[in-house]
């Protein structure tokens, strides 16, 4: 059991029968892979080229790729949406592909923010191809999500493009938080709180996990209570991935987590696990926070963080979304088995690699 077990279930119980999530990703990747292609086949070669490269279908020039793609979580979530509403699967692929698209411009666009160079274990877009480039092909995704939408006949197609739009107001929201946050000190009245952490987590990622599942829903032909359940469970999810991510980010190994360890703490990034360490009581919050503040050394800093409990408090708080998550699922009237499916992935998404 680990602390994540333990905070989200009673010993023992649930894991036994649930779903496998890397089939229910896999059946989902399935379904919507072929028209997520074609909508980005409808680009520039050039665009398309650089999103394939984003997507992980090719390497820089065009060629196959060799390596892996991403999780494909929140085309999931939408498909899964769809079924849970009542409907086949294939009424959630325009809002996966819509989605999918959002995702991958949101991460061409938040490298070139945060300057990262390595995404899943290679160059970024920015790196690769130059910033413009980056630019370019993330508003080329953004216009083809907004335009998959669109197509959908009325009126569930203009409440799509409505939700969609909304969710991507948030996210500019969290975005914008997020690098208002890095100057902001460490300590003293100015601090950021935790509470603002969790605002922002919800901006940034909860919003388009939980449009994703929302989306699926309303193309399904589900009622708007059931749509809101499943947004709100999508948001809870993405915080508990959000904060999941910031603990990788300190501890994981870069070989899986396909990013380079302590960027965040460079950057000057506002994780919870440092936030809450700093908030502890432990003296090993003190020595964090000076450290912190002169700059220091980030693995010094990442034991401090653990030591002061940082690390231990993080895990809790994804257990603590997670099952509000699992808790928003329970408020609409939702089909079983997608809500089975759901779970196991919400579950696999927050445990990735811990
Ligand atoms: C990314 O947040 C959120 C969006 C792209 C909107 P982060 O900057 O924290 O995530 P990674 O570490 O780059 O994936
Ligand atoms: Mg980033
Ligand atoms: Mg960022």
């Amino acid at each position: 059991m680990t602390a994540l077990d333990s905070a989200v279930r009673e010993p023992g119980t649930a894991l036994t029968s649930a779903p496998d999530a890397r089939q229910v990703l896999a059946r989902c990747r399935g379904l919507a892979g072929p028209a997520l292609r074609e909508a980005v086949g409808r680009s520039h070669p050039w665009v398309a080229e650089i999103a394939g490269y984003s997507f992980g279908w090719c390497e820089v020039g065009g060629a196959p790729a060799t390596g892996s793609d991403g999780k494909g979580l929140r085309q999931a979530l939408a498909v899964l949406g769809a079924e849970a509403a009542g409907a086949p699967a294939r009424a959630g692929v325009p809002a996966a592909v819509a989605v999918e698209l959002v995702h991958a411009f949101s991460l061409l666009h938040d490298d070139v923010m945060d300057g990262d160079p390595v995404r899943r274990g290679r160059a970024t877009v920015w790196k690769a191809y130059g910033t413009g480039a980056a630019v370019l092909a993330g508003d080329a995704l953004f216009a083809l999500a907004v335009e998959t939408l669109a197509r959908r006949p009325h009126p569930a197609g203009a409440e799509a493009v409505r939700m969609l739009s909304g969710a991507l107001g948030d996210l500019v929201r969290g975005q914008a938080d997020d690098l208002l946050f890095a100057d902001r000190p460490w300590t003293g009245p100015e601090r950021v709180r935790p509470r603002a952490y969790r605002a922002m987590a919800e901006g940034k990622t909860g919003a388009l996990l939980g449009c994703a599942a929302a989306l699926g829903a309303v193309l399904g032909g589900a009622p708007t209570a059931t749509a809101a359940a499943l947004d709100r469970a999508g948001r809870h999810l993405g915080i508990a991935f959000q904060v999941v991510d910031d603990v990788l980010g300190l501890w994981g190994d870069p070989s899986v987590t396909g990013k380079p360890v302590h960027g965040d703490l460079r950057e000057g990034k506002k994780t919870f696990p440092v936030l809450a360490a700093l908030d502890s009581p432990d003296p090993a919050a003190r020595r964090l926070a000076s450290l912190l503040e002169r700059g220091g050394d980030p693995v010094e800093a990442a034991g401090l963080v653990e030591a002061a409990g940082g690390r231990a408090a993080a895990l809790a708080e994804a257990g603590r979304q997670l099952a509000a998550a699992e808790t928003a699922l329970t408020t609409a009237p939702l089909a079983s088995r997608p809500v089975r499916d759901l779970r196991a992935l919400a579950d696999f998404a927050v445990r990735r690699d811990l």
